[in-house]
């Protein structure tokens, strides 16, 4: 078994202003593992999410990605990489409010070039997996809360990425619809292979992820390996 990390990083810092928001941070994922990232509000998670993700550019620190450096990409190189690669969830989904739900999963199709007929077909075909394919023709404004983040799901998902980052996907959600969200999320990448960096409070966190990491003052200060 090939197990060379498919993300590492060492010694991520970054700071805003005098706030230092990760200081020394490191951290390691393997092609298809769920990374649950624990820990309290202010300690970085986001921070380092974003770091992983090309979002953020460290002050200082390492970041390879598939045996790439990637801090040393340029920022269209970098991007074309977020596109084809990897996959978000936020918080609060952050659909584009004019398209409607399937055009918001296809849109990471159509940025990388495919076709609408196409690019909507598979669309489609994942917002069934996530049981919302009845959102299909509304507006992110006429669902629910629940309804969206399964469909930012679906948008993060639809383009095969090896990796999906997602911060507190189920953060404004009930937890009866938290729970489904984070099944569905984590089902679905452990089908498609990807590997997951999962921001959460969630208590029952142990029973979707492989293993869980926890951020305090801005490093990685603990890790647990599952059986
Ligand atoms: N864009 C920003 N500008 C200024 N301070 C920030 C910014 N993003 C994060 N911070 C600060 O960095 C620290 C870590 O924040 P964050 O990574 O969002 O933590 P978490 O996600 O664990 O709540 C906090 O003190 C926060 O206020
Ligand atoms: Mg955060």
């Amino acid at each position: 078994m090939n197990t060379a990390p498919l993300l590492e990083a060492t010694g991520l810092s970054k700071a805003y202003g005098p706030t230092a928001a990760l200081s020394g941070a490191d951290f390691a994922l393997r092609a298809g593992e769920v990374v649950a990232v624990m820990g309290p509000s202010g300690s970085g998670k986001s921070t380092l999410l974003h770091c992983l993700a090309g979002i953020v550019r460290p002050d200082a620190g390492t970041l390879a990605y598939d045996g790439r450096d990637i801090t040393a990409l340029s920022d269209t190189a970098r991007s074309a990489l977020r596109r084809t690669d990897f996959g978000f969830v936020f918080q609060f989904g952050q659909l584009v409010p004019e398209l409607s739900c399937v055009e918001n999963v296809a849109l990471p199709l159509r940025l990388n070039g495919e076709k609408r007929k196409a690019a909507e077909a598979r669309a489609l075909e994942w917002l069934a997996r996530l049981e919302v394919d009845d959102t299909a023709a509304k507006r992110p404004g006429e669902i629910s809360g629940g309804q969206g983040q399964r469909v930012a799901v679906a948008r993060a998902l639809v383009s095969s990425p090896r990796v999906i980052f997602a911060d507190e996907p189920t953060g404004a959600l009930d937890s009866l619809n938290g729970e489904r969200v984070m099944r569905l999320l984590t089902d679905a990448s452990r089908d498609t292979g990807a590997a997951v960096v999962l921001v959460t409070h969630e208590a029952r966190v142990a029973a979707w992820s492989d293993r869980e990491v926890v951020v305090r003052d801005g490093s990685v200060r603990s890790s647990e390996w599952a059986a």
